[in-house]
């Protein structure tokens, strides 16, 4: 069930009203950006997941919105004049939920996300599609694994017992039922030489990770390069094809120029002498 924090009444009937898809980082900068400005009036949606979010600078509310019939409906009742996708690379089922509530509202909608991480000289990177295929990619001897994938994409790995994993974590994991398993919980940033040391204190022979992107979590990937040790990388899902944006400064200069028409389209400023 969603839930709202009080709304604040903005002084201007043409502020812009747009619906920021967060739960990431770049989100939450997003949000910082257009707190101050009275052209838009915003609100920051999260699913909810963790059992902890950080108190946010404009108005937040939490919880599905009942698939895309009820984010089409959400839409229309609040009068939502745009939408940013600022969700997770990996999030594909709100992203694919956006743009078809979109559409049938005729919402403009942009994607705010950054950029896939890249192989450079010295990795030993197997790109697979999902996690089934990085569960295989593993093969039948014994290994240990350094498993970054988050909790909810843990299950596939039971079906591989034979490895020991260390798993890290944002919060702990539930139904984890590999026999040999050590968990971390922690949240990033992480530094290279914590990486180095990690992997070296638990002996791992191979890293599995999503392609997240994103500087916070990506000094793992330098510590395999420097240790040598191969990574198996599961690629990112498809996106939907609308304008996207890597930096949340270029998200606001598009949200920006909605509101600029939508206050040169209104009755009061056409009235204007
Ligand atoms: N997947 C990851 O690796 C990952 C990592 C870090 C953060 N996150 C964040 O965690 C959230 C959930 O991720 P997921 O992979 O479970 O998403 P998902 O599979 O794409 O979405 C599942 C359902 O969760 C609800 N939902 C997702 N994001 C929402 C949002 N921002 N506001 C309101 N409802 C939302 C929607 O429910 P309804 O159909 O009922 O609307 C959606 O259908 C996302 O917002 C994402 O940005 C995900």
């Amino acid at each position: 069930m969603a839930s709202s924090s009080p709304i604040t009444p903005r002084p201007t009937t043409v502020a812009l009203s747009l619906l920021i898809l967060g739960g990431t980082t770049e989100a939450s900068r997003l949000a910082a950006l257009v707190a101050d400005n009275a052209e838009i009036a915003p609100v920051l949606s999260l699913a909810g997941r963790t059992r902890e979010h950080a108190p946010a600078p404009i108005p937040l509310r939490v919880g599905g919105f009942g698939g895309v019939a009820g984010l089409a409906t959400y839409l229309a009742t609040n009068s939502i004049d745009a939408v940013i996708d600022a969700t997770h690379p990996f999030a594909a089922r709100i992203s694919a939920h956006a743009a078809s509530a979109c559409a049938i509202g005729d919402v403009p909608l942009a994607r705010l996300t950054r950029p896939a991480w890249m192989p450079e000289p010295g990795d030993r990177w197997q790109v697979v599609p999902d996690m089934a295929a990085a569960v295989a990619a593993l093969g039948s001897t014994p290994r240990r694994v350094f498993l970054t994938t988050g909790r909810q994409e843990l299950a596939p790995f039971n079906g591989a017992p034979q490895h020991h994993y260390v798993v890290r974590s944002i919060d702990a994991p539930d139904g984890f039922t590999a026999p040999q398993a050590t968990f971390i919980t922690a949240r990033g940033p992480f530094a290279l030489a914590d990486e180095e040391a990690l992997m070296h204190a638990h002996a791992i022979d191979v890293l599995v990770t999503k392609n997240a992107g994103g500087p916070a979590t990506a000094a793992k990937l330098k510590a395999a390069r420097n240790l040598g040790l191969p990574v198996v990388m599961v690629a990112r899902p498809p996106e939907p094809d609308v304008p996207t944006f890597h930096e949340p400064s270029e998200a606001l200069a598009w949200v920006e120029k909605l509101a600029r028409a939508k206050k040169l389209a209104s009755p009061s400023h056409r009235a204007a002498p």
